[in-house]
């Protein structure tokens, strides 16, 4: 160090001033490296603060503490599972003002369930309905209907105008509180008009920003026959609700948009929560009193956001398409309905080699939505896109997780092992890339060509 600094001391002064010189100017490139934000980049990263740090100076909680980005911006039982008791998700089972009537801490961590009172705060005890947490994902395509705004299990989540923006009034509401009074500024603070500008663009900037345009060009048979018995009107039908798999209905030849439907769930007999005896009053969907419907969810991003429909009655993506063939379905309105223009009187009725060829296709393009997230979580972690979350390595961690879940739902039905093991090789790349100093950039860019061959192994397109 001293023979280093010695000779420096013997550079002509004009050499060391213009090292020095090159040098601060190398200094400032590093440090202006993330590119300049537009004014709406700088809202949404206002609005994930908020998302995952404001507590609203209420019990604790925080929207991510229910929509985890860890998790697809849901929880489940087995992520529930992996949380401290300390959580601020368990309020109700250490703060005694919410001991009673705010959650059910036995279906929570047995279900996912979370208590809410959509019909209003005035009888606690008997009014209420118990929910899963639906992801925050995609809902630029799955919010507009012709008849406004739907949010939420039964499309009604939303108070004042219905919008995603209003939601997080109704959520701090609901959610936040310090005791059941409820009492703005004292029990909570409601959102600012920035903080619910900030937050609404946040959660508009989650996932997917449109929908996909089907037929996609599959490689495996099963999940491709899948998608043919999907897009059927004749057959499976889905194609009619979940547009292009997404939440938006076709109605009469018209677009319908994202529609509320009563497609049964809540007639389902032996549901879990069933089976240990606790009182949940039955769920009447949307409005007050509840006419019965329930909104129609996204299915891009179903296979890894599970358990499935509003009250989290069945765990897998096989059986929630089994759902259709059942009583539950074809005795309800919708089911009804169906029969009622199929020359054979039919609802839905596959067969179980057809269920699991359209859970397959459902299965896939889960994979691809997480390999298309992934790959621009990474871009944007390496400086080619808009960072959400960040910095490179918060880029590269929710990237993982997403690699993790496209593993998880090929793996699950022993689908395209061959793009299991490129996706299992990009993660390993993204683990590799978050741990290294000086390598990030050029691990993080391998992990995108393995995501990239991986995608080739499931579609042409
Ligand atoms: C205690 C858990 C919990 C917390 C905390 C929470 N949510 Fe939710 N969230 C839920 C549940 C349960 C639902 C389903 C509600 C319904 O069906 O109306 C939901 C639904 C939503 C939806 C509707 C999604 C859709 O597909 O229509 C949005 C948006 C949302 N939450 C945003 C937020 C925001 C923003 C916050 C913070 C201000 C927040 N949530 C806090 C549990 C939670
Ligand atoms: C009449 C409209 C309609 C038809 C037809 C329809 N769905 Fe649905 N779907 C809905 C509605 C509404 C819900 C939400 C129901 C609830 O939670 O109570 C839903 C929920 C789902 C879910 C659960 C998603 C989640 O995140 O929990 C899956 C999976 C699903 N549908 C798949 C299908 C498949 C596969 C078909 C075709 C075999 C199909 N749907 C046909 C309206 C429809």
């Amino acid at each position: 160090m001293a023979l280093y600094l010695a000779g420096i001391r013997r550079f002509p002064r004009l050499l060391w001033l213009t090292g020095a010189a090159v040098l601060q100017f190398a200094l400032i490139g590093c440090e202006s490296t993330p590119p300049q934000l537009t004014p709406e980049q700088e809202l949404i990263v206002e609005g994930r603060e908020i998302f995952f740090n404001e507590t609203f100076d209420g019990n604790g909680r925080t929207c991510g503490t229910c929509h985890r980005a860890e998790n697809n911006f849901t929880i489940d039982a087995a992520f529930i599972a992996t949380l401290p008791d300390d959580d601020a998700l368990f309020v109700a089972e250490f703060q005694p003002d919410l001991g009673a009537n705010f959650e059910n801490p036995r279906l929570m961590r047995q279900f996912g369930l979370i208590l809410e009172n959509l019909d209003g705060f005035s009888d606690l005890e008997n009014v209420f309905t118990q929910r899963g947490v639906p992801h925050t994902l995609g809902l630029r395509a799955s919010v507009d209907s012709p008849a406004g705004p739907r949010t939420g299990w039964s499309g009604d989540g939303a108070p004042l105008d219905g919008s995603l923006r209003a939601f997080s009034v109704g959520a701090v509401i609901q959610h936040f509180t310090l005791t059941l009074n409820r009492v703005p500024g004292v029990d909570f603070r409601l959102p600012t008009e920035e903080e619910l500008d900030a937050l609404e663009a946040f959660q508009f900037a989650l996932g997917r920003q449109q929908d996909l345009n089907l037929p996609l060009e599959l490689k495996g048979s099963v999940p491709r026959r899948g998608q043919e018995i999907f897009l059927d009107d004749s057959l499976g039908k889905c194609n009619i609700c979940h547009r292009n798999a997404g939440a938006n209905a076709t109605l009469g030849g018209q677009d319908g948009g994202n529609a509320n439907f009563n497609t049964g769930v809540e007639d389902l007999v032996d549901q879990p929560i069933d089976q240990i005896g606790e009182l949940v009053p039955p769920d009447d969907g949307f409005g007050v009193p509840g006419d019965g419907t329930f909104n129609t969810p996204p299915l891009v991003e179903a296979a890894d956001t599970g358990p499935f429909f509003h009250n989290n009655s069945i765990e897998t993506i096989e059986g929630s398409v089994a759902f259709y063939n059942g009583d539950a379905f074809n005795n309800s309105p919708s089911g009804q309905f169906l029969a009622s223009i199929d020359p054979n009187g039919v609802g839905i009725h596959l067969e179980a080699t057809q269920v699991v060829a359209v859970a397959a296709f459902l299965r896939v393009i889960n994979a691809l939505e997480n390999i298309r997230a992934s790959v621009q979580l990474i871009e944007g972690g390496i400086g080619k896109r808009f960072a959400l979350f960040g910095d490179l390595d918060e880029q590269i961690r929710i990237a993982a997780f997403e690699i993790e879940d496209a593993v998880m739902v090929l793996q699950g039905a022993g689908l395209h092992p061959e793009a299991v093991a490129h996706l299992e090789h990009a993660g390993r790349l993204a683990d590799k890339a978050r741990r290294s100093i000086f390598r990030k950039k050029r691990l993080a860019k391998q992990a995108l060509r393995a995501l990239a061959n991986a995608e080739e192994q499931l579609t042409n397109s």
